[in-house]
């Protein structure tokens, strides 16, 4: 199989921004406690802390701006949008769990918190009696990047969410996207982030998945997703490559650690080779190539490592190339890819583009 080769170019290697202090001083403030049960565990929603301090940078909010949140949660990132917005700005924070809403809604009380507006509903369409915001952001993956959203921005605002980047499952990368003066999406800067998919009433939500099933009860889904698979529509083919995924008996060790294996994975998605297919094996969820009679992934998650059906297998022998190819460009991040979107029927569909941003 042919591979993908590029331009060597200069990457700056890390994705994680500094805190600015503004949010050192926010989260010093919120008591994160307080957004636990009452057994004082977190509530099953709860984005971890760690997650949330490494994506508020990214929105930038200063004092007196208007926020609107999607994915309200335990609450605990709503106090701290209200501290950055600070006494004249507002955070309106939409969650499509009525019971959620409630809870938060009382603890924000509690706290003093006075700028906050809780409302149950679905984020999908956003808040639009109480729009133009500043600032958006999504702790809950939509299925594109929704219209409602980049109407009820102002121009030069910034919305922050979780995308979808390809036609294929646990492809999710956390855009940053400017809203033009036309209300579309404007500049697009890329970071690593994963949510949960959200839960939208006004949509059926979109396939990802040829074959999905669970093997071994709720706590053990497996599945395979592979555009190559979903053109065949052969569901005998798609179970035979499947089930070669799930007995693939061949591992080797590689040299990639966390959170380093995502950043080959989005780089891959952005490369598109032929045979692209994303899985999961019980725990495990995996990067990798398959074709009708043959299969090698990388684990990404718990443990990184090649898998494949054989160790002679050809689609193994294409994996080790791709991360050679990778390691050749300087393992490039996330953030040095560049990004497009194209207009879907309800919003914009996010696009990985295989050269780095600014480059092209
Ligand atoms: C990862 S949690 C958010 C955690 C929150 N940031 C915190 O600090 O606890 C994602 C939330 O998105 C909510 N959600 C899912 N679909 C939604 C939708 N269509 N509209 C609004 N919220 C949605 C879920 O109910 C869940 O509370």
């Amino acid at each position: 199989m042919p591979l993908i080769r590029l331009k060597r170019t200069g990457f700056l290697m890390t994705d994680t921004p500094t805190t600015p202090p503004t949010v050192t001083a926010a989260l010093a403030r919120v008591d994160e406690t307080h957004y636990r049960g009452t057994d004082k565990r977190a509530v099953r929603q709860t984005t971890p802390a760690s997650v949330i301090e490494r994506h508020l940078p990214l929105l930038d909010i200063q004092e007196g701006m208007r926020v609107l949140e999607i994915g309200t949660g335990s609450g605990y990132s709503t106090a701290l949008l209200a501290e950055l917005a600070g006494p004249r700005g507002t955070v309106v924070s939409v969650d499509v769990e009525a019971d959620l809403i409630t809870r938060a809604t009382g603890l924000h009380h509690q706290a003093g918190y006075t700028t906050i507006t809780s409302l149950t509903g679905d984020g999908y369409t956003g808040a639009p009696d109480h729009a133009p915001f500043d600032r958006l952001v999504a702790w809950t993956t939509p299925p594109h990047l929704p219209t409602a959203w980049v109407e009820q921005v102002r121009p030069g605002g910034i919305i922050l969410a979780p995308l979808v980047c390809a036609p294929i499952a646990y492809s999710t990368a956390m855009a940053r996207v400017t809203v033009a003066n036309d209300h579309t999406p404007g500049p697009i800067t890329l970071s690593r982030g994963q949510y949960v998919p959200m839960t939208t009433p006004a949509l059926n939500r979109s396939r990802y998945a040829t074959v999905s099933r669970v093997i071994d009860g709720e706590r053990s889904p497996s599945y395979i997703s592979a555009p190559w698979l979903t053109a065949t529509e052969d569901q005998d083919l798609a179970e035979a490559v499947f089930t070669r995924m799930l007995n693939a008996a061949h591992t080797e060790p590689v040299d990639i650690g966390w959170p380093e294996i995502e950043h080959f994975k989005l780089w891959t998605i952005a490369h598109k080779p032929a045979g692209l297919t994303m899985a999961q094996r019980g725990k495990e969820t995996m990067v990798g190539i398959t074709t009708t009679d043959n299969a090698g992934f990388v684990a990404l998650f718990p443990n990184t490592r090649l898998v494949a059906d054989s160790a002679t297998s050809p689609a193994l022998e294409y994996v080790r190339a791709l991360i050679q190819e990778w390691k050749e460009h300087g393992r490039p991040t996330i953030d040095t890819l560049g990004a497009h979107t194209t207009p879907t029927h309800q919003g914009w569909t996010l696009m990985l583009d295989p050269n780095p941003r600014n480059t092209v």
